[in-house]
């Protein structure tokens, strides 16, 4: 019985030894969906004070942004606001929502899910630095990258899609610097971007166009 009872012991200290880096090195796996927290929407400063304030910032503490920040700032960049219709913070041609939002942390590529609210993971590497000709782009703890999707857009010639994703991508950049005016966070959205080397870098499809960057984070002290 002793003798049973010890060579238990011993099968299982040599499992745990045996499964233990294993566990280590999932741990450090960035997760595959990020399920965000209800965005606080009782939250922030009045609106012309957030006018006020709002400006462009290039300098960045390595930070990271919590979840429930993360969670705000994409709702207020394009969530759904009118869950009845779907339809969402920042209006839209024909309400056609054609605009992805990318985020490059540290952590990997995540496309955000407006409907589920939540955040998928795209790729487990850290592109924050491929993300701009800059040198903040690296360090600063968000990158949001904006897609349009061409497939969502069925009418128009292609100046006209392109005319159309920009202006969708403007307003949701604008909510993003009103939120961040908010909450005090410094932002600055970016057109120098290598549109060509992200296209390839995101796995994107011939019908999605890269339009702006826009870096977030904590004002540098
Ligand atoms: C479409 C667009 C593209 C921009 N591209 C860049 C950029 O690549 N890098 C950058 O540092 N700032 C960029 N900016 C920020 C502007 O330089 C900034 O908005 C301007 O200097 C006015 O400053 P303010 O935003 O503080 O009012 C861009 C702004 C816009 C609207």
């Amino acid at each position: 019985m002793v003798k049973n009872a010890f060579f238990f012991f011993i099968m299982i200290s040599f499992a745990l030894t045996l499964s233990l880096p294993f566990v280590k090195e999932q741990e450090s796996q960035p997760a595959e969906e990020i399920k965000l927290p209800a965005p606080e929407i009782e939250t922030g400063i009045p609106l012309m004070q957030a006018l006020k304030k709002r400006g462009s910032s290039r300098e960045f503490s390595k930070e990271k942004l919590p979840l429930q920040v993360l969670s705000n700032l994409l709702w207020a960049a394009n969530g759904v606001n009118r869950p009845d219709s779907q339809k969402r913070t920042a209006p839209s041609a024909m309400n056609c929502q054609n605009i992805d939002i990318y985020l490059a942390m540290e952590d990997g590529l995540y496309l955000y899910a407006p409907l589920e609210h939540n955040l998928k993971l795209i790729l487990k590497e850290d592109i924050r630095g491929s993300t701009g000709n800059q040198d903040f782009v690296k360090d600063a703890p968000l990158n949001i990258i904006y897609v349009a999707d061409l497939s969502k857009m069925t009418r128009g010639t292609d100046e006209e899609k392109s005319i159309y994703s920009a202006a969708h991508t403007g307003f949701i950049s604008q909510n993003v610097y009103l939120f961040c005016a908010s909450e005090g966070l410094a932002t600055v959205i970016r057109g120098l971007i290598d549109r060509d080397a992200l296209h390839k870098l995101l796995k994107l499809r011939p019908d999605q166009r890269v339009v702006f960057a826009q870096t977030v984070g904590y004002p540098k002290k």
